[in-house]
């Protein structure tokens, strides 16, 4: 059956006793509309519908999503019977209609009753719904109050609200499992008394909300210090109603009869982080030295001068052509270097001006070339960074994830990480945490930001760096949104959110981050320690002279080779 709504904007009828009631509850908390709840076969309800709001007037029939249609205020209005079948479906049909609204206001109208029976308290707590007055005998109204001793409490709707929030839970348990994922949530053993003890930023902020509406925790299963459990898992057994909310956070998603999730309790990065750019090695400055341009000049140049060189003997002094000189000019060589040398025809004067022009030529150069060499060799230059998606997949470095980050990966294939995709390698949690921990440099990992804080404090001593994150290897370029995840219905939801927004503004989450990383080295989850020693000084080594070396027996082997070949010309030569 389809709504039908009664927007009825008669005049306030002062008569109805009904109406100074809503007016009250509409003044302590506005309301959008009212939602008119009765029994088909209970035809002798009242003409209540001439209220200043719109109506919606159902029976126990009544089946929509009201969170989706029209989620703004409501207030419920219940013309309850007496026969308990009939008030059952009339509990059924709200809570099939209110999903994930238990914010609601409702008003009971049980007029034959003195006090609410405690049968009443108890359909309502076990449908979550926690906002409930009644109106009995005489139109004397009851609150309730969920969970507490005294549960149903007279109120005077002329001194105090009707409705109110509620604020102590008194101590009804909340079934939960902390993900031990630090920073989120960290269990660890006192070193002095022995005792588990639990910190991190979510299990702060729950603790927070425990304390706030006197709730207690109570663990699922006994705890084991270092039991990680993935956050797939814990939203999968909070939706399940094996726990009813886990110490951890997951990605956000929209409420639907499977659960809730909070508002927004964190963003963060979700990056894959690389092994950074080492400094190269003492022998590998040399050969950055005679890289692509420097060479070149140095060919170019030496080449001109050898021309001319060679082309002053036969047109200034008549000689033959030295076509060894050529290939070979030693003393260009020592020109360029800087040496003292003498052109051929050195009395001409072109061979004076060219004299002085390699004189400025190997100035500059061997100037250059050895300031250039000694600044590399104090500050030594880094190798290639890998800092996006095509190089990762061109380097020889492995890439791993978490087993349940598949779960949200399959979603994000049309970004820049498509490059990578089939050369990921999936773990279990275990397993890939501790490939994470050993910071081998072959590796590279998927991490949360929150996460590489961790690993950026663990290396903040190092004197270099292993791992690094690069924006151009996001995972996904917006924010990463994390929430909490709820069954559906949770009579948290509210409670939570507020708390969230409260503590996010005031900034507290930044600073549970930082206290929670503080604490981590303390209790030394955090090592410091640079895996590979510090050195003070450092002598030169024969092997930092390896390229110069091999240069060196290249040029000897080939000089010998070239030795012999004379030899035996000369041989050829001189017995014909
Ligand atoms: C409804 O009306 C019938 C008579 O039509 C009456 O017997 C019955 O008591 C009324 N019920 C209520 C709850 O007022
Ligand atoms: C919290 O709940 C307990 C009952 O478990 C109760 O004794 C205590 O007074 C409550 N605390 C507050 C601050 O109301
Ligand atoms: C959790 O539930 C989702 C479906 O909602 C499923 O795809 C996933 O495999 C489940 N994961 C675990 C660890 O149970
Ligand atoms: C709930 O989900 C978890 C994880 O997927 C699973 O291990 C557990 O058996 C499920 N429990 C129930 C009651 O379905
Ligand atoms: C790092 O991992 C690679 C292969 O994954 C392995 O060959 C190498 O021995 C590891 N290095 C260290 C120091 O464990």
């Amino acid at each position: 059956m389809w709504p039908i709504l009664v927007p009825v904007l008669l005049l306030f009828n002062e008569t109805s006793w009904l109406n100074p009631i809503l007016s009250s509850i509409y003044q302590d908390r506005h309301h959008e509309s009212v939602l008119l709840l009765q029994h088909s076969q209970h035809g002798n309800a009242s003409d209540v519908d001439r209220f200043p709001w719109p109506v919606f007037s159902f029976n126990e029939q009544m089946d929509f999503y009201v969170r989706g249609s029209y989620n703004s205020e409501m207030l419920v209005l219940i013309w309850q019977t007496g026969n308990s079948d009939w008030d059952l479906d009339l509990w059924q049909a709200l809570d099939r209609s209110l999903l994930n609204m238990r914010r609601v206001r409702v008003l009971l109208l049980r007029k034959w009753e003195k006090v609410p029976t405690a049968d009443v308290a108890k359909d309502a707590q076990h449908l979550r719904f926690l906002h409930v007055a009644v109106i009995g005998q005489g139109n004397r109204i009851y609150r309730l109050q969920p969970y507490a001793p005294q549960q149903w409490l007279e109120v005077n709707p002329t001194e105090s609200p009707i409705f109110i929030k509620v604020r102590n839970y008194f101590g009804i348990n909340i079934v939960t499992l902390p993900d031990q994922f630090p920073p989120r949530s960290i269990v660890f053993r006192n070193a002095k008394t022995g005792e588990l003890q639990m910190t991190g930023y979510v299990y702060k902020f729950l603790l927070e909300f425990i304390r706030r509406y006197n709730f207690t925790f109570r663990w699922q299963r006994p705890i084991i210090p270092g039991e990680r459990m993935n956050l797939i898992l814990l939203r999968n057994m909070t939706l399940n109603g094996t726990i009813n909310m886990a110490i951890s956070l997951c990605g956000f998603e929209t409420p639907s009869e499977l659960g809730v999730f909070s508002h927004i309790y964190d963003m963060e990065n979700w990056y894959i982080m690389v092994p950074r750019a080492q400094e190269i090695s003492t022998a590998d400055v040399y050969v950055v030295m005679v890289r692509g341009n420097f060479l070149i000049v140095l060919i170019i140049f030496y080449s001109i001068f050898t021309i001319l060189d060679t082309c002053f003997g036969p047109l200034l002094l008549k000689e033959r052509v030295d076509w060894s000189n050529l290939m070979l000019n030693e003393r260009m060589i020592s020109g360029i270097m800087g040496q003292s040398f003498n052109m051929r025809a050195r009395n001409t004067i072109s061979s004076k001006i060219t004299n002085a022009t390699l004189f400025l030529l190997g100035l500059v150069l061997s100037t250059l070339y050895a300031a250039h060499l000694k600044t590399l060799l104090t500050k030594r230059p880094t190798s290639q960074q890998i800092s996006n998606f095509r190089q990762l997949r061109d380097s020889p470095v492995t890439v791993f994830f978490e087993e349940a980050e598949r779960f949200y990966l399959n979603n994000v294939f049309d970004r820049p990480i498509h490059y990578i995709k089939d050369q990921l390698h999936f773990r279990e949690t275990v397993e890939y945490n501790a490939l994470r921990n050993g910071l081998n440099r072959s590796n590279a990992f998927s991490t949360l930001s929150s996460e590489w804080m961790i690993m950026a404090k663990r290396q903040e001593l190092f004197k270099q760096p292993l791992f690094t994150v690069q924006p151009g290897l996001r995972i996904i370029e917006t924010s990463v949104l994390l929430s909490l995840v709820m069954q559906s219905n949770s009579i948290y939801e509210d409670h939570i959110n507020d708390l969230i927004h409260r503590v996010q503004s005031a900034g507290i989450v930044e600073y549970w981050k930082q206290q929670t990383l503080r604490e981590m080295i303390t209790i030394g989850m955090i090592s410091q320690k640079d895996p590979l020693p510090y050195v003070a000084f450092r002598e030169f080594k024969v092997g930092d002279l390896l390229w110069i070396w091999i240069l060196w027996a290249s040029f000897l082997l080939l000089s010998f080779v070239i030795f012999l070949c004379e030899l035996l010309a000369n041989c050829l030569i001189s017995n014909p």
